[in-house]
């Protein structure tokens, strides 16, 4: 009678528009709305709204949005003198019309540079180009974008700041003159470091020297951002935890910004897109389908994390996924090209996954 019941569930569901079958399935942003954000990042085809089902889904599901690629410095300032806003623009009217706060992703980063900065050799070059960035980009984004990553990925492994083009020729205060700048260009806009992998001890101690050395300098930080970008089965709890608790310690707001859980095999850590792997016969297990039991593993994942999450919600303001579903992540295509990842709680059609229930139901 039971799985009589089921295959009815199942046959009434099957046969339901699409748009009304998303309708059915909980909301994370309701189901969370007392306790954090929750955002998704978006790429150009979701900014554009090709597909109005994809859109509908995303307003449903987020009230939070970082774009993936279209604020990044490559992308927004191509030359000197030359700016390509559109896409940002269409990003900001994205969020006005769906009621989607967005979080600027990234003014300062050593990746994805515009090819001419790679050529600059000099100090007062590379001053000139960030102090222009910032300025006009914040600027022009000021009272729209409700935060800024200010400086994304600042830091080594062992916490020693990373030896950027930013770290060479402008010294280690160049951190704190980002946020300095960007709180003049864009006051009412909360500032943010933003880092992978800075939840691990050395990591972390990097992290707070950068955000106590802003602080000490009588500059604005709001936030720390921990990407989130873990392995399944390799959550590290304890260390997310203690993290937590630290940033919160110096009056800071912490939250998840890249939250996604890999699935396949890698030999290189955190999120590094420098790094490459060289594919194999296995390392692209999964090419059909998830095994029943590295789904069930993903769904306790996100479930112990989500606890975490929610026990400390008073220090936790937002958690960002990498990405809407698993076909538009990242990681299909890092640190090997072309594989089929299963990190996120959507599956490739916006179905929710095991790991999407384990998580709702933790929500109001
Ligand atoms: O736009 C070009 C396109 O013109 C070209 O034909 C194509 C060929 O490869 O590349 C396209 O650019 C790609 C870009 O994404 C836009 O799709 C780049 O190759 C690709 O490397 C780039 O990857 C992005 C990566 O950052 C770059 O650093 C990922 O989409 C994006 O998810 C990822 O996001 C980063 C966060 O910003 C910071 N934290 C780590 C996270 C994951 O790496």
């Amino acid at each position: 009678m039971k799985n009589q019941c089921v295959v009815a569930l199942l046959l009434t569901a099957t046969s339901l528009p699409v748009s009304l079958l998303a309708q059915s399935i909980p909301s994370l942003k309701d189901a969370f709305k007392n306790d954090f954000g929750i955002g998704t990042c978006l790429n150009v085809s979701q900014i554009e709204e090709r597909d109005p089902k994809t859109t509908a889904f995303i307003a449903r599901q987020f009230n939070m949005a970082t774009p993936e690629n279209v604020m990044k410095s490559a992308l927004l300032h191509p030359g000197w003198d030359t700016y390509t806003f559109e896409m940002a623009d269409k990003l900001v009217e994205f969020g006005q019309k769906h009621n989607i706060k967005i979080n600027g992703h990234t003014l300062i980063w050593h990746s994805q540079l515009p090819g001419f900065v790679r050529r600059i050799h000099s100090q007062d070059s590379l001053r000139t180009f960030f102090t222009d960035h910032i300025k006009t980009v914040a600027g022009r984004y000021k009272g729209k974008v409700f935060s800024w990553d200010v400086v994304n990925e600042a830091l080594n492994e062992d916490g020693t700041l990373r030896k950027s083009v930013f770290l060479q020729h402008l010294g280690d205060t160049y951190i704190t003159d980002a946020f300095r700048l960007a709180q003049e260009a864009s006051p009412g806009t909360e500032l943010y470091y933003n880092d992978y992998n800075n939840e691990q001890p050395a990591k972390r101690a990097g992290c707070i020297a950068i955000i106590k050395k802003i602080k000490d300098a009588g500059v604005r930080i709001d936030g720390v951002g921990i990407q989130g970008h873990w392995h399944v089965g390799k959550v590290p709890l304890a260390e997310i935890e203690e993290s937590i608790n630290q940033y919160a310690a110096l009056g800071l707001k912490v939250m998840f910004t890249e939250l996604d859980i890999e699935v396949l095999p890698r030999n290189v850590q955190g999120a590094d897109v420098g790094q490459r792997m060289t594919a194999n016969a296995t390392s692209n297990p999964y090419p059909d389908a998830l095994p029943d039991s590295v789904q069930q593993q993903l769904a306790a994942d996100y479930e112990a994390l989500f606890k975490l999450f929610l026990k400390h919600k008073d220090k936790v303001s937002r958690v960002t996924f990498w990405g809407v579903n698993d076909g538009d992540s990242w990681l299909n295509n890092w640190p090997v090209r072309g594989r089929t990842n299963y990190p996120l709680l959507f599956d490739r059609n916006d179905n929710p996954k095991p790991a999407f229930y384990s998580v709702v139901k933790l929500g109001k």
